[in-house]
C-alpha cells in the first residue's frame, strides 16, 4: 500500500511539473523531450510513406493489409493532439535539435489544418486496390508533407 500511495505521489508531481514546462518549454527537459517525441512521430511518418512508395514503384509486392495499415497510421498520426508535442518555445534555435519554424505558434490554426490536409490525403489512400491506384494517392500524399514543411520547418542544424 505504502508503495502504491508513494508511486501516485511521484506520478502527481511529474504531472505537476509537465505542465510547468508546457507554460515555458525553452530551456526545459520536457521541452527537449518533445522535440524528440514529435520528430519520431515525423519518422513515423516517413517510415509508412516508405512503405507506400515501395508499393507504388513495385519494389514490394502490393499487400492491401500494408496499404491499409500505413494509411491508418498516417491518419492517427496527423489526427494527434499538438499540445504535449509542439510546446511553445521549443522552436529553432531555442532547445537543441529542433526544425522547427516559430511560424507555427504565429499560425497555429493553419498548422493545424495542414495536419487535416494530411489526415484527408492519408484517407484517401486506404483501399487502394492495386500499386497504381496507390501511387495516384501517393502524390497528393506527399503534397502535405511538402507544404508544411517549406512553410513550417527551417534549414538543417
Ligand atoms: C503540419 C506540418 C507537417 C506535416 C503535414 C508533415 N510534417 Fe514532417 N515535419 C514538420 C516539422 C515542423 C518538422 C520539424 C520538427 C522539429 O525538428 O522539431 C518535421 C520533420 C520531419 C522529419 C524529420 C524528423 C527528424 O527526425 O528530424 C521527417 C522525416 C518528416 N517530417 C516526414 C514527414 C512526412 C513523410 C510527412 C507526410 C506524410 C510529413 N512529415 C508531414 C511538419 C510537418
Amino acid at each position: 500500500m505504502k508503495l502504491h500511495f508513494r508511486s501516485l505521489t511521484t506520478a502527481v508531481l511529474s504531472a505537476t511539473f509537465v505542465t510547468g514546462a508546457a507554460l515555458a518549454g525553452s530551456h526545459s527537459a520536457e521541452g527537449n523531450k518533445a522535440v524528440q517525441a514529435r520528430k519520431a512521430l515525423m519518422g513515423m511518418n516517413g517510415y509508412h510513406t516508405g512503405l507506400l512508395g515501395a508499393i507504388a514503384k513495385g519494389e514490394m509486392p502490393y499487400d492491401a493489409a500494408i496499404v491499409n495499415a500505413s494509411a491508418a497510421n498516417i491518419q492517427a498520426l496527423a489526427a494527434m493532439e499538438r499540445a504535449t508535442l509542439w510546446i511553445e518555445g521549443t522552436e529553432q534555435g531555442a532547445v537543441p535539435d529542433s526544425r522547427a519554424k516559430a511560424e507555427i505558434w504565429i499560425n497555429p490554426d493553419d498548422f493545424g489544418a495542414k495536419f487535416a490536409d494530411l489526415e484527408k490525403a492519408a484517407a484517401a489512400i486506404s483501399g487502394a486496390t492495386d500499386a497504381a491506384a496507390v501511387g495516384a494517392a501517393m502524390g497528393p500524399l506527399g503534397g502535405t508533407c511538402k507544404s508544411c514543411h517549406e512553410t513550417y520547418r527551417g534549414p538543417e542544424n
